[in-house]
């Protein structure tokens, strides 16, 4: 295979990375064998997905930018240095900002890499993503994707055409993890601004900030930087399960509480469909006494009712000030809301219906 040599990214941008020599695959294109002529590198599958990473100043405003605009494969040429660390393959999978991303696109990265994965087509992946869905995906992919080697996801802040975009460094350092033996048996992992992170734990906690990206419960795994990679945390069986086979997953409401909060969000879940509701309750989950109504009727509907927390940080336990074993409900232990509602969705989707079993699901994390 020949390798991806450094481009400056504004050389990229201008087009001139549509001649360089990368394995690339058009949207919905079936991967070709890969021919590796450096065969001592691992082999590293580039799912590029868009977001800020793949995103071109606007002139709407002094930061303005349209996320999406650049391909993975463009991306990937202005990494000086990248070609030294792994043979890369890169596909386009989407080219969306993150707050598009949706179940579609989920299903596609998962039976893609299972795919590549199962043909022994390469030894890890890299995702390319928006850094505000990214945990939704990195933790959907967590759950899905039963196999040892190395799923990375990566981002940026700052658009490839900001001075000092965090795209290339990150992308480097992703690249770096995802060819690192040591990656292997953890779980889907996020890499940016020199930090490894779970799929499980981290959240994106800061609007604008380069260090977005902090696992409030569990920390990071990991540092790297470009000479090194080292895991601080030990690897960690993870919960695997089925990909539905029809592709769909089933309604499943965030529902977030307030002061004043009355039963409306709740019952209007209920009636449009939702078979379950995900809490963002306040403090260690809590709700009104009237949306706590609310949600004894769900539940007696045959809805399943998760409390999570709108807090950002520790756990939510169970029967503590809500008795979740009279009301039958589920306490989300670590996981946030947006993490929650995906978990709840495979669960349903697997055919787990009792908030025992699903109870019993997001407390084996811990
Ligand atoms: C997005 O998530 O696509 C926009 C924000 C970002 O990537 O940082």
């Amino acid at each position: 295979m020949v390798s991806v040599r450094g481009l400056p990214i504004l050389a990229a941008i201008l087009g001139v990375a549509s001649v360089m020599p990368v394995f690339s695959h058009a949207e919905g294109a079936s991967a070709p064998p890969v021919a590796h002529k450096q065969v001592s590198l691992p082999r590293v599958l580039v799912l590029a997905t868009g977001g800020t990473i793949s995103g071109k100043a606007d002139t709407r405003s002094a930061i303005g930018y349209d996320a999406g605009a650049v391909t993975g494969e463009q991306l990937i040429a202005g990494v000086p240095g990248v070609e030294k660390l792994a043979q890369l393959q890169v596909e386009q999978i989407s080219n969306i900002a993150s707050q598009n991303m949706n179940s579609q696109v989920w299903f596609k990265l998962a039976e893609r890499i299972r795919q590549a994965f199962a043909n022994n087509e390469v030894d890890a992946v890299v995702i390319t993503h928006g850094t505000d869905t990214m945990e939704e995906t990195a933790f959907f992919l967590d759950n899905v994707i039963g196999d040892a080697r190395p799923v990375i996801l990566t981002g940026a802040m700052r658009p490839s055409t900001a001075i000092s975009a965090d795209g290339p460094a990150n992308m480097y350092e992703a690249v770096k993890v995802a060819a690192d033996p040591q990656a292997r048996g953890r779980g889907v992992l996020v890499v940016l601004n020199d930090e490894v992170q779970s799929a499980r734990g981290v959240s994106k906690m800061h609007t604008t900030a380069l260090q977005t990206f902090h696992s409030p419960n569990l920390g990071p795994v990991g540092y790297v930087d470009p000479a090194s990679v080292r895991f601080v945390a030990p690897a960690k069986p993870q919960q695997h399960l089925d990909l539905p086979v029809d592709h769909t997953l089933p309604r499943v409401q965030i529902v977030y509480a307030h002061a004043d909060m009355d039963a409306q969000q709740i019952d209007d879940a209920v009636k449009n469909g939702a078979r379950g509701i995900v809490i963002a309750g306040m403090g260690d989950g809590n709700v009104s006494t009237d949306a706590l109504a609310g949600i004894e009727r769900a539940t007696k509907s045959g809805v399943i009712v998760v409390r999570s927390t709108r807090v950002g940080n520790g756990f939510v336990n169970r029967d503590v000030e809500v008795d979740d074993d009279h009301y039958g409900l589920v306490a989300s232990m670590d996981l946030n809301p947006q993490k929650a509602r995906i978990l709840l969705q495979l669960l349903l989707a697997n055919g787990k219906t009792s908030a025992a079993d699903i109870q019993k699901a997001f407390s084996a994390g811990f």
